[in-house]
């Protein structure tokens, strides 16, 4: 199935190149052919039709499709061009962008560029009717790993598939090796194969699913030669899921996180994601021909009258026969990150459950989306936010249209993040920098049950 469509956009391909059409958008677009690195599979780069170099624009289009999450069975999904996830969207800092985008859906969405910093009327708070098209524009600024997905009925369009990776190279970054992309999600899938609603805890503990899925394939395999090196680009896509990634037995080298890279490498046993945040890690092969896995640990977060998901193996790194590669040494210092210096204003955000088990609502202060008191900044501040998790149950806070660094708990190396785990009745306190663009900007939990039912909050940023 996966090589006939293979073939069959290739031919599409093709034929748009010899009629000279390539670009069009009165073409057709075809299913983009997968990305295949080594044995790895990852998901199309979108199509840049505009000649400028230093414009990447683009045609994308969501609507309905099928894919083979389980052998032999079909699964109707929500796609963007026709693939789960979505091509990718790859370009460097300072390129423009321009995405066509056309909603061929039966209902309203919108696409939210998760983590990059946009104009406000860019950020994915506009409807866009079935049927309807709407043209973003904007320029990238950072370098990173960034994704994109729907940002209406989110839960239910972000789990039907709408989402894909953006990946944003940066200038003179060191050479780290080959680069590998794995989004990660859940589906929760019946016996035919069909998505599942889950059951009525859904609503207070976030959708997981029964099948874990990397660039929607069950543990697919990449390919190493003995003592290569790869940078792995890891985006967590699912509604609720929390990857505790782990190769048992080695450490990981953390080079990067929401926002592109480290000020310098970190060496941990595991490394967790929770859903929304992105991290770029080091992976090598062993060095005889032999297979190890990646997994995901089991982690407790706290989801009430469930059980702990069990460990899960992600993928699989196969190390190949073939001359040896000497990987080139990890520097010890990858990028200059400016320290936020201490700011005048701190605020604290309460994060709370409230209402019944079957039917909660989430609170941030008290209070519950849309029905919410914004926060007034100026552009150019810089805010100490104390993010006061009392719940049971931890909560991934994710800001939109700006970054933040973390200052407690205590980072060992600087990084620039949106997406930041809240453990169950912890604290975290972040140094938020409102360098981007005015606006009302939101924020709000990445489990994305818990933003439905009100864990989304509004800062007002004044030009
Ligand atoms: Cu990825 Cu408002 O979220
Ligand atoms: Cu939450």
């Amino acid at each position: 199935m996966r090589r006939f469509r293979v073939l069959h956009a290739w031919l599409v391909l093709l034929l748009a190149a010899a009629c000279g059409n390539k670009g069009s958008n009165s073409l057709p677009q075809p299913d983009p052919a997968p990305a295949d690195n080594g044995g790895w599979i990852s998901p199309a780069k979108l199509q840049d039709t505009n000649p400028d170099p230093a414009i990447v624009e683009v045609n994308l289009e969501a609507r309905t499709g099928e894919v083979e999450y389980l052998a032999g069975k079909k699964t109707a999904v929500w796609t963007y061009n026709g693939t789960v996830p979505g091509p990718t969207l790859e370009a460097k800092v300072g390129d423009t962008i321009i995405v066509h985008f056309r909603n061929s859906l039966a209902e309203t969405t919108s696409i939210h560029w998760h983590g990059l910093r946009v104009p406000n009327d860019m950020d994915g708070m506009t409807m866009i009717p079935a049927g309807g098209t709407f043209d973003y524009k904007f320029t990238l600024k950072d370098p990173g790993t960034y994704w994109y997905h729907s940002h209406v009925r989110t839960n239910d369009q972000v789990r039907r598939g709408l989402y894909g990776a953006i990946v944003v190279h940066g200038d003179g970054e060191p050479d780290l090796g080959a680069e590998r992309l794995a989004i990660l999600d859940d589906a929760l899938l019946d016996a035919n194969g069909a998505l599942a609603q889950g059951d009525a805890m859904v609503p207070m503990n976030g959708l997981e699913g029964n099948v874990v899925l990397v660039n929607g394939l069950q543990k697919p395999a990449a390919e190493l030669r003995p003592g290569e090196q790869q940078r792995w680009r890891f985006i967590n896509a699912a509604n609720a899921r929390y990857f505790l990634l782990a190769v048992p037995g080695r450490k990981l080298t953390v080079v990067g996180s929401d926002g592109g890279l480290l000020s310098g490498p970190t060496q941990v046993n595991s490394l967790l994601l929770v859903p929304g945040e992105r991290a770029e890690v080091l992976l090598s092969a062993a060095d005889a021909p032999g297979e190890v896995d990646l997994k995901a640990l089991a982690y407790d977060r706290g989801q009430h009258m469930a059980p702990t998901p069990a460990d899960v193996d992600l993928l699989t790194l196969r190390t190949v026969a073939g001359d040896a590669v000497t990987p080139s040494a990890v520097p010890q210092t990858l990028r200059t990150i400016p320290t936020l210096l201490s700011s005048a204003t701190t605020r604290t955000l309460t994060l709370a459950e409230a209402g019944d088990m079957m039917d909660p609502k989430f609170q941030i202060n008290g209070e519950s989306f849309p029905n919410v008191t914004p926060f007034n900044t100026t552009l150019g501040a810089i805010e100490t936010w104390v993010i006061d998790n009392q719940s049971p149950m931890d909560h991934p806070f994710h800001l939109h249209g700006f970054s933040f660094q973390v200052l407690s708990p205590a980072e060992g190396v600087a990084a620039w993040r949106d997406t930041l785990n809240v453990p169950a009745y912890e604290k975290v306190k972040l140094a938020v920098s409102f360098d981007g663009f005015p606006g009302t900007w939101l924020f709000h939990c990445h489990i994305l049950e818990h933003a439905e039912r009100g864990m989304i909050g509004e800062v007002i940023v004044a030009p």
